[in-house]
């Protein structure tokens, strides 16, 4: 799993199915929370943002990413430094994880944020991934850019995995086809998934249940 964005808190926990019933497999919370994910720590070579990820050194030590006295995970992006929009390309600080561990069918992740940041060029993520990404694969289960005012979610697959569009869901459908370039996606449709709706709601959570059966 991965995290990537401007400004944030959060908490996560892992859950394995077991007979029925959902144990504890994974905690990440408090003190402990950065333990056990991966820093970037390069510039964004992937979709080729203006932005270096920080590595762990460099990041706590920056205070870009923290734990506050409540116990709560911090990451957040550099909002102090100038950086000149000349020559071009200059790299804004920021902060990208990913979880050490991989996570199987039968598996509920729930991540319980406190605020999510928002705004113009800010890029908010929190997505799994298999280990020969992009080949195996991509959920993404918060994604909004610049002022959007709702949350989306998505699915990335290779060619011939397309959504049901009769499938009885909460969200609005935006694209069928999961192996576009965007995937297929379903858009919230609650003011307070994302944005500032989101903000005065105090945060909010998401479960996202990983099975042979279906997400
Ligand atoms: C991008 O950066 C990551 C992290 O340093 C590195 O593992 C990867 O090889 C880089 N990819 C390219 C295409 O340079
Ligand atoms: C962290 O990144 C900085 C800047 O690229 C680099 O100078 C430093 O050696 C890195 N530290 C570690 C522990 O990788
Ligand atoms: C930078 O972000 C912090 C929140 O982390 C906020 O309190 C502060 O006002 C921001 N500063 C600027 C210059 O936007
Ligand atoms: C799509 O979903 C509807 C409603 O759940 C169901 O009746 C139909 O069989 C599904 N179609 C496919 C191809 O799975």
């Amino acid at each position: 799993m991965l995290l990537h964005w401007h400004g944030s808190a959060l908490a996560l926990l892992a859950f394995l199915v077991q007979s029925h019933a959902f144990d504890i497999v994974r905690d990440y919370s408090g003190e402990s929370f950065f333990d056990k994910w991966d820093f970037y720590g390069n510039w964004d070579n992937l979709t080729l943002g203006d932005v270096w990820w920080l590595n762990a050194t460099d990041a706590m030590s920056t205070g870009l990413a923290s734990v506050n006295e409540a116990g709560h995970a911090i990451m957040k992006v550099d909002n102090t430094t100038n950086i000149p929009s000349m020559p071009l390309n200059q790299k804004r600080n920021s902060v990208r994880i990913t979880s050490q561990d991989f996570y199987d069918y039968g598996s509920l992740w729930i991540i319980d944020l406190l605020h999510i940041p928002y705004g113009c060029s800010v890029w908010p993520a929190f997505w799994a991934k298999g280990s020969l990404w992009p080949n195996d694969g991509e959920i993404d289960i918060i994604e909004a850019i610049n002022n959007m005012d709702h949350n989306q979610m998505a699915l990335h697959t290779t060619t011939g995995c397309v959504h049901n569009a009769s499938i009885p869901q909460l969200g609005a459908n935006t694209n069928l086809d999961c192996g576009t370039g965007a995937g297929c996606v379903v858009a919230e449709t609650q003011p307070n998934s994302y944005n500032s709706g989101f903000a005065a709601a105090g945060g909010g959570v998401w479960a996202t249940q990983f099975d042979v059966s279906g997400i």
